[in-house]
């Protein structure tokens, strides 16, 4: 049985999946109980009046060539946020199991455990090492219940890559207890390398790519959990059919051509220079207490007085994310790298009492 087989609630392992109507784009469509026109003005290539293919084949096998992984190991999905849901279905059974999160980290590793009715285990990270992994408490959190283990690399919102050895070391530790999620959706924005290859010798790794941030494709909601194929094949039990809309997959396809692609890139190295560029102008405004270094599309900035931080970026016409009030981020807002233009605007309204 299966690493994954023996990790995921029992009722999953044993769920024959939905049995959708045939998907055969030879054929005319008389057995899906569709409309056979389109909707006036629909500008798509494969119509909405039809439902979207079940899985979309062609969607996953080009975001495994831009990830660098075999199809079979990458399930496509709304965002990576469908992706922390379907793990979470399939292997955190309600008032039994329970997920592992670092904060200050992302949200939505809570909510989709609470949402499951499992239990939240939480080891800080360690804000005096830059928030580094406290591999210690990590491993002395550790029970039997613990079936999923979060790692956001570079972390949300406090923009450090975490150290790949340490996450190789957990992933080590964990081999046959629980899945290590390593949430890559900032690694583009970073150096290091992405993990994914490290699956070939760590099976019990999983990790989450998305398109909403290198690749401006938020609105259209896409993401991929890269993992060994047997978690792929389960996950593929628990995802519902038709959950990639047909416009969002063309949206993929068409942005994934190699002249979009290229744009895309150039972006990426925009986007960093500009992140240097504001936070070595913020950390010159008397507000600012500490910009820590980031390797995402955003910065942690420590103020001495966040809110009115807060009041002069709105004054300015810009919404920044509160962390002030959070222990472990005491006095400090997340800002998202913008434009040239709207960071000068920014900067310019932070610096104006
Ligand atoms: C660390 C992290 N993971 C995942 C997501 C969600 O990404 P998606 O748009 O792919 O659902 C976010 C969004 O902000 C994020 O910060």
């Amino acid at each position: 049985m299966s690493l994954a087989l023996r990790l995921a609630r029992p009722e999953i392992a044993a769920l024959a999946p939905y049995a959708h109507a045939h998907w055969d784009p030879a054929l005319e469509r008389l057995h899906a109980n569709e409309n056979p026109w389109r909707y006036v003005g629909d500008q798509s290539l494969a119509g909405l009046n039809r439902y979207p293919e079940p899985q979309p084949r062609a969607v996953e096998a080009r975001l495994a060539a831009l990830y660098g992984v075999a199809p079979e190991r990458l399930i496509a999905g709304r965002g990576s946020d469908e992706g922390i849901d379907l793990l979470s279905r399939a292997f955190l059974t309600p008032y039994r199991d329970a997920a592992l999160v670092c904060p200050p980290t992302f949200g939505m590793y809570a909510l989709a455990t609470r949402l499951q009715g499992a239990a939240l285990v939480e080891v800080p990270l360690a804000r005096a090492r830059g928030y580094a992994l406290d591999e210690a408490a990590l491993h002395a959190a550790l029970t039997p219940a613990v079936k999923l283990v979060y790692v956001c690399t570079p972390n949300n919102p406090t923009g450090n890559a975490i150290e790949a050895a340490a996450i190789e070391r957990l992933a080590a530790r964990l081999a046959e207890q629980a899945l290590l999620v390593v949430d890559e959706a900032y690694a583009e924005f970073s150096a290091a390398p992405s993990l994914a290859p490290l699956i070939d010798r760590l099976p019990n790794l999983v990790v989450l790519r998305t398109l909403s941030k290198a690749y401006a494709l938020a609105g259209a909601r896409v993401g991929a959990v890269i993992a060994d194929t047997p978690v792929v094949e389960l996950l593929r039990r628990v995802i519902p059919p038709y959950s990639m809309p047909t416009p969002t997959s063309e949206a993929v396809l068409a942005a994934l051509e190699p002249a979009p692609l290229a744009r895309a890139r150039a972006r990426i190295a925009e986007l960093c220079a500009e992140r240097a560029r504001l936070a070595a102008a913020l950390a010159t405004l008397p507000l600012v207490r500490h910009v820590w270094p980031s390797e995402a599309n955003f910065l942690l900035v420590e103020c001495s007085d966040a809110a009115a931080a807060l009041a002069r970026a709105r004054r300015a016409g810009f919404l920044l994310r509160d962390f002030s009030a959070q222990p472990l981020t005491a006095g400090a807002l997340r800002i998202t790298v913008g434009t040239p233009e709207q960071n000068d605007r920014l900067l310019e309204g932070l610096a104006t009492p």
